[in-house]
């Protein structure tokens, strides 16, 4: 199978499992029975970890040999250390929203080769959008190309962030927003960084931010990020790889402002 067939392939099936993943978190929302805590409030219900078995075992069906890294845990019993591929997946992102009946949470999806991140996949089940980013290629939403916005300045951007489960990175964080708040036009806080990422890569939002973050909540968001143009790098300005744990992502005309603010508004 030549590379390009293979990961074609590769992308139809992350695509058919965060599709049936997403149908079990619709069907479930507001009917989990069993809540756990993995810090103080940090939660995860039966839901989570159903949808990231389903996809485990998918991935270990249709591709043995391939690795995966979820935020539950749950493997394909491939290790991720010395793998070729790695799935990186967050089966529920946006669970303290699914907790809550409140509709905004998706799954996200991203497949590395050799450390690069190839495919983004992220599938929003409430309002049945589904964005798919290829490194070197376009960015789709439900099948049609996106883009992200053509806002100049920082000062007339839109945008979004997330905060930590982490009390002591929350205080600095919130330290960040004010002094960025007064920079833009406004920033938003939907609980999903996965959705941040892919609403700004469909130009619905200027940039994201945030520090500290999971590969399996932002991974996928880059990669459909950067196929839609955005400039997607580290707090420092290094190019973004799938396993860091930091992200300043936005349209190419207002990412140094933005990084710059970023990094001296707190938490840089
Ligand atoms: C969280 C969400 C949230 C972000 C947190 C993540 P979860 O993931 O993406 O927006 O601010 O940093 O941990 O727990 O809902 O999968
Ligand atoms: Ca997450
Ligand atoms: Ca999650």
């Amino acid at each position: 199978m030549s590379a390009v067939v293979e990961l074609d392939a590769v992308e139809r099936s992350a695509i058919l499992l965060a599709f049936e993943a997403g149908r079990l978190l619709r069907d479930r929302v507001g009917r989990y029975t069993t809540l756990e805590f993995k810090g103080e409030i940090d939660l995860v219900t039966e839901v989570d970890k159903a949808s990231e078995a389903l996809i485990a075992a998918g991935i270990a069906a249709q591709w043995p040999g391939h690795a995966m890294l979820g935020e539950e845990g749950s493997t394909t019993g491939v290790a991720v250390d010395g793998a070729e591929w790695v799935w990186i997946v967050d089966p529920i992102d946006g669970t303290t929203n699914f907790a809550h009946g409140y509709p905004h949470f998706c799954v996200s999806i991203a497949v590395a080769r050799d450390g690069i991140g190839e495919i983004g996949v992220i599938y929003d089940p409430n309002r049945n959008e589904l964005f798919v980013g290829r490194r070197g290629r376009n960015a789709q939403l439900n099948g049609h190309p996106i883009g992200v916005s053509d806002t100049l300045i920082l000062k007339r951007s839109i945008l979004a962030t997330g905060f930590s489960y982490v009390r002591e990175h929350r205080h600095d964080q919130i330290a960040q927003w004010t002094t960025l708040h007064d920079a833009c036009q406004g920033i938003r806080r939907e609980g999903s960084a996965a959705l941040g990422m892919a609403w700004m890569a469909a130009g619905r939002t200027d940039g994201f931010y945030e520090k500290p973050i999971n590969p399996w909540d932002i991974s996928a968001g880059a990669i459909i990020a950067e196929a839609a143009g955005a400039t997607v790098k580290t707090y420092a300005g290094a190019p973004y790889s799938v396993f860091d744990k930091e992200i300043v992502a936005s349209n190419p005309h207002i990412h140094e402002e933005l990084r710059r603010a970023v990094t001296t508004g707190g938490d840089g």
